[in-house]
């Protein structure tokens, strides 16, 4: 078959791990006889620099005559870039809120998974690490405080600034029921993140996802506060199997989420609208520190992609291929600077940098 991508290579290491994961697109296709069609993206810093705004109109139109977008990451040092002595709405980051907004990307999906191979660079005790975790953060993605109005201006001789919080009922039973259709398909058990004593958007949002609940009884439904889900993360990972929870909660609890797996370079994610459109980008930054260098992790960006083709192409067994490829690597001891062991021990470890990996998957397909 042939389906057509948009690729947002974007800024930082961006570039480096989506050419990784295109490679691997296209031993699929070879192997499996599909014909993956590229089509570049500007969105973020580099879009800054050619065309003066980090997301055209042109640049949306295009995403959107896509059957899906692959992205790798946008953004620079928030300190040094010039980037960001330019008004909010032109920074980087804006290009990503608009393509989430303007696509209709709803719903975040963050698998958050210990490779036992890799529990030893799990930065838990390794008690907590040996029970292993596999969850998956479903986060709302374009409501709440980053969607709300916000402004700054002088109230009563103090500058002020306003960021508003909000979520209609619709807005929450869409991402509810999301969570709760993946439950299904795991451990049936959701826990849904909020701030209820306080938040009356986190109030609403109980009483919604106990509506939704009524229509998925085969599934458990619980309630946690965010300040307790923070510490059970770190605490207790393998209790947690769908979280559920707003936009700023989901950002927050993800990267906490993807560094006790190890590494933010593991984590993929999907971003997806109503239909079977999605955005697939590694959960992780542009890291800038790093970029260039040859020396980043591109398999959140390749899980990524296996992400794409079992969502948004019903690419099963494909899809399968590239994560059991990335298991056997990480069995064969092939490792990136981030997941070696924190032992320092690297008796059968390989490390390679950014295309090594790619390679290493390439060869496992
Ligand atoms: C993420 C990122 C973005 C977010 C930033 C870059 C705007 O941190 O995808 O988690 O906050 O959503
Ligand atoms: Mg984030």
């Amino acid at each position: 078959m042939k389906f057509n991508i948009g690729v947002i290579a974007g800024d930082g290491i961006g570039p480096e791990i989506t050419d990784e994961a295109w490679k691997v697109l296209l031993k699929v296709g070879q192997v499996y006889g599909h014909e993956f069609v590229r089509t570049d993206i500007l969105m973020g810093g580099c879009s800054i620099d050619a065309c003066g705004e980090p997301l055209t109109q042109e640049a949306i139109d295009t995403a959107k005559a896509q059957d899906a977008v692959l992205m790798g990451s946008i953004g620079g040092n928030t300190s040094t870039s010039p980037w960001y002595k330019l008004p909010p709405e032109k920074r980087p980051e804006a290009g990503l809120l608009k393509i989430r907004k303007e696509l209709g990307l709803f719903a975040n999906l963050r698998p958050a998974y210990l490779y036992p191979q890799l529990a030893e660079a799990c930065p838990l005790r390794s008690e907590v690490a040996k029970e292993g975790f596999d969850m998956l953060i479903m986060r709302e993605l374009t409501g709440g405080l980053y969607f709300g109005d916000r402004y700054t201006k002088e109230v009563d001789g103090l500058m002020t600034a306003v960021d508003t919080l909000s979520y209609n009922e619709t807005e929450i039973r869409r991402i509810a029921k999301r969570a709760f259709d993946v439950a299904l398909k795991r451990r049936k058990k959701v826990t849904s993140v909020d701030k209820a004593n306080v938040l009356d958007s986190s109030r609403l949002w109980r009483k919604i996802t106990e509506e939704v609940a009524k229509d998925y009884p085969e599934v458990e439904l619980s309630h946690m506060l965010v300040d307790n889900a923070a510490m059970q993360l770190v605490k207790d990972p393998a209790q947690f199997d769908v979280i559920l929870t707003e936009n700023m909660f989901g950002d927050i609890l993800s990267d906490e989420a993807s560094m006790v797996t190890g590494s933010i370079g593991m984590l993929a994610s999907a971003s997806l609208n109503e239909s079977k459109f999605g955005l697939y980008e590694p959960s992780g930054g542009s890291a800038p520190d790093i970029a260039g260098q040859g020396i980043a992790n591109p398999l959140a960006t390749i899980l990524s992609a296996a992400m794409m083709l079992r969502f948004s192409f019903d690419l099963d067994k494909e899809a399968d291929a590239i994560e059991d490829a990335v298991r056997a690597l990480l069995d064969d001891g092939i490792r990136t600077g981030d997941i070696l062991p924190q032992s320092g021990d690297l008796t059968g470890i390989t490390q390679v940098g950014t295309s090594g990996m790619g390679d290493a998957v390439c060869d496992r397909i």
